[in-house]
């Protein structure tokens, strides 16, 4: 391979004693475990987190991305020999600032302004005294943005998809016009004391939010009667539970089957109920019944593997027929049972006719009937003849979502009287620019709709009761669009799962905590298109085809577009979510499989050749890797093309140096390492460099010989950051391939380019002829970890090779097993 190279000057920050670019501490050394646990801890903190705004696919981590930017923004001690001369003087500073960090990364430190003071400082000390101005072109939902924002710098977003850069908005540009602000809402919870940050704004959502539901109960309220159960007693319905029919192809006797793969309403001990349907004169009645006899396993529901049976004769009606009939606009549903509010918990009710009528209403104007992408690996309702967005909900649901976004419009004029009244300044539309009554009025509508954006996701006929949790579970429960059979419809005047109000309450929550401080913007552009200029970078990219962003968030879109063309006007202006440009490898829009990866590597490689032509050349750009299992699963030996080689590759050739690699445990909390678990494993953060222009070539000789001069000091220094010893392996890659890609290229014997991959090969050679050398400063875990990576990867393998592995490292699988780090099951391990 032969390296691009770049024209431009070196940055100007440099070390005073050797005049090379001041090394950043990611490109040294991490606290990489307590990043880890940090952000491991996040996943649990529900209330506040700005991921309960709105549902975006495969969020980063706070905790993650803010110790990555702070470690690409502040110098190794290393680069101020001036301050740090001797190794020992490093090193203590080094710790200093580990130290910090774990303490900077905690949640509950994320509205210290202390902290965030004392981090600011850090940052200005290492740059020269100013604050670089960050970008993340592929901001989705805007957690690293929202972190650069935290840590003083300007912030600034850009997605592809109009869903994201919505939520970015709403993340780091409305909020710092508005910070400090008291709420204008007359109702207001009064207050001593300031209102920091955005807490007003927040109030004032809520408030609003009361408002739109009130509004909203006075014109639909009626189609949501309430339920009176056996004993007299009416309760309010939380859900009412359907199931989709068809007609049985038994010509003697073709009775309309409802497909349910379970009569179970509630499993919950001494609480349990179910319904038990009964066939008279070709017809279904259902009966709830309440206890915790109801039907095994073998007996319950009507679905069969992917078809169903006739509910009166047992006739098999198979997945084909049942396509055909929705297909054929014949697809019917039935109301099976209620779910109600009880004093203590549940209550479980027959459905009757009143509670059917209520439900029977027409469809309203305006609804979202655009087409359902065709992606049938992930959508697969357009198979059964729901092929439009509308298609997914019920009218009642139809009439709700339409009367709720009228509503987002209607209380803007509200907020604006208001806002004026209590002193506010006219002034230009929100997405002008504007920060005075206009604007405000136009920044509570958008918060609301993102309120309504998350009710369509409990509002749908793709939602279905979980009976073993008493609750509903919401549509996007995968990155996908499924087919539903028996699903759940929610009451959005309860208290309960799917409310209005509760949704709001997530924003406003969300809205609170956020930072609102340094100024953010966020642009709906194509990375391959925008501009770089200064900037400093840390992004996390699509992934392959793991999400398919813009199939899926359109189902978003279609209704946040109606309730936002007045509001945010620009950001909304397409029918759907742009697709062409999107960097996915989607086979379907790309001529097959082949297709989709030449396309999504060469997007890749574009954009971030792009980037390194004009972004901030002092800071190293991060970059998030998702790092699948079969990337390379088994050490350096896949033949894997696509990911990690592909990545590297593409990287170096566009004219980057890779200056480390962090393994980050960030996709799943709880166990350190489960081998072989198939989910997204780990994601991998890369610091890169732009490769001078004067890089010179090397031959194979020169690069071993440089990999051995300098893996020692590296992997000391890694050694300081308190690394898992299952993480070391890899993080270990980094200073080996940062030797690498400095070369313009690095020539084999026979006079051809080496290949990333034989540079992987060389470099683990060389990590174990060092480590052997080092080994006595490994504990045996370590030792193990370093192996077993080095052969497996991530990947499953025998147990008693894992014993072997064990045994020469002074170590068993037990206690590997007692210590977190690894699992063994079934003669696998
Ligand atoms: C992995 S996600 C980013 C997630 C984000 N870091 C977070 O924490 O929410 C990748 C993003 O890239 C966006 N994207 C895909 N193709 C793009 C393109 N050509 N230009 C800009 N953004 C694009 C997707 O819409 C998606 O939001």
């Amino acid at each position: 391979m032969t390296h691009t190279t770049d024209n431009q000057t070196n940055a100007t920050e440099r070390n005073p004693v050797t005049d090379a670019p001041k090394k950043k501490l990611i490109e040294v050394s991490l606290p990489l475990e307590a990043i880890n646990v940090a952000s491991g801890r996040e996943k649990s903190i529900r209330h506040g987190h700005p991921s309960t705004m709105h549902l975006w696919w495969s969020r980063k981590p706070l905790a993650t991305a803010r110790a990555v930017l702070f470690a690409q923004l502040v110098d190794d001690p290393s680069s101020n020999p001036d301050k740090f001369p001797t190794l020992e003087a490093q090193e203590k500073e080094r710790r200093r600032l580990h130290g910090f960090i774990e303490e900077l990364i905690l949640w509950e430190n994320s509205t210290d302004t202390e902290i965030m003071a004392v981090a600011r400082e850090e940052i200005l000390k290492s740059n020269g005294g100013r604050l670089p101005k960050f970008l993340d072109p592929f901001a989705g939902g805007g957690s690293i943005p929202l972190e650069a924002q935290r840590l003083g710098l300007e912030a600034h977003a850009s997605d592809l998809n109009p869903v994201a850069v919505i939520l970015e908005k709403a993340l780091i540009e409305f909020p710092p016009r508005f910070s400090g602000r008291r709420p204008v809402n007359p109702n207001a919870t009064r207050r001593m004391g300031e209102w920091s940050r955005a807490e007003g704004l927040a109030e004032d959502i809520r408030q609003y939010g009361m408002w739109v539901r009130d509004e909203a109960f006075a014109r639909i309220g009626h189609m949501y009667p309430r339920v009176v159960a056996p004993g007299g007693t009416s309760h309010t319905v939380i859900a009412w539970k359907w199931a989709r029919t068809v007609r049985s192809p038994n010509p003697a006797n073709p009775i309309e089957t409802p497909i349910t793969s379970s009569w179970w309403l509630s499993k919950a001990r001494g609480r349990g109920a179910f319904i038990v349907p009964r066939v008279v004169d070709g017809r279904v009645s259902y009966e709830v019944v309440q206890g915790n006899g109801g039907p095994s396993k073998e007996d319950d529901g009507t679905r069969v593997g992917r078809g169903a049976r006739s509910i009166a004769d047992g006739t098999p009606i198979s997945s084909d027929y049942i396509k055909a009939e929705g297909a054929a606009g014949r697809m019917g549903s039935h109301l099976l049972a209620i779910v109600a509010e009880g004093e203590r918990g549940r209550v479980y009710i027959s459905p009757n006719d009143d509670q059917r009528a209520a439900a029977n209403v027409a469809v309203p104007v305006d609804i979202p009937d655009e087409e359902l992408p065709f992606d049938p690996r992930n959508v697969w309702t357009p198979s059964y003849g729901l092929t439009k967005f509308s298609d997914l909900f019920t009218n009642r649901q139809l009439v709700a979502l339409t009367t709720f976004g009228q509503l987002v419009e209607e209380v803007r004029a509200r907020v604006y009287d208001d806002a004026v009244a209590s002193g506010m300044e006219p002034g230009a539309p929100l997405e002008e620019g504007g920060a005075g009554a206009h604007a405000y009025a136009d920044a509570v509508a958008a918060y609301l709709a993102l309120g309504v954006s998350r009710c369509t996701d409990y509002n749908s006929s793709l939602t279905s009761w979980n009976s073993s949790r008493d609750g509903l579970r919401n549509t996007f429960v995968r990155q996908a669009i499924p087919m539903t059979w028996d699903y759940a419809e929610a009451n959005p005047f309860s208290d309960s799962s799917g409310n209005l109000l509760g949704q709001i309450e997530w924003v406003a929550k969300a809205v609170e905590q956020l930072p609102a401080s340094a100024p953010g913007q966020a642009i709906q552009a194509s990375a391959a298109a925008r501009d770089y200029d200064g900037v400093a970078i840390s992004t996390d990219p699509p992934y392959y085809d793991y999400i398919n962003y813009s199939d899926l968030s359109d189902y978003f879109y279609v209704w946040l577009r109606r309730s936002l063309k007045q509001i945010l006007p620009k950001t909304v202006g397409t029918m759907l979510t742009p697709k062409t440009e999107e960097l996915v490898a989607n086979p379907y829009r790309h001529d097959g499989k082949q297709g989709a990866e030449q396309f999504f590597v060469d997007g890749f490689n574009a954009v971030f050749d792009r980037i390194r032509r004009s972004a901030d050349r002092a800071i190293p750009m991060t970059i998030y890797y998702a790092y699948k299992q079969q990337d390379g699963g088994k050490g350096t030996g896949s033949s894997s093309t696509t990911g990690w080689y592909t990545l590297l590759g593409g990287l170096i050739d566009a004219g980057w140096e890779i200056t480390a690699t962090w393994p980050m445990r960030s996709e799943r909390g709880g166990r350190l390492l489960s081998l072989g678990a198939n989910a997204l494993a780990s994601s991998i953060v890369l610091a890169c460099r732009p490769r001078p222009a004067e890089a010179l070539a090397t031959t194979r000789r020169a690069f071993v010989a440089a990999l051995k001069a300098e893996l020692p000091s590296a992997l000391r220094h890694l050694m300081q950051g308190e690394i898992a010893p299952v993480d070391l392996a890899q993080a270990a890659i980094g200073p080996g391939i940062s030797v690498f890609s400095r070369y313009a290229r690095v020539r084999e014997a026979d006079g051809s380019d080496m290949s990333v991959r034989d540079a992987l090969l060389l470099i683990n050679s060389t990590l174990d002829e060092v480590i052997g050398e080092q080994e006595s400063d490994f504990d045996p875990d370590t030792r193990f970890a370093v192996k077993w990576y080095r052969q497996y990867g991530w990947g499953q393998e025998n147990s008693g090779i894992a014993d072997q592995l064990a045994r020469s490292s002074d170590t068993s699988v037990g206690a590997l097993e007692r210590g977190g780090i690894f699992e063994a099951k079934g003669g696998k391990a």
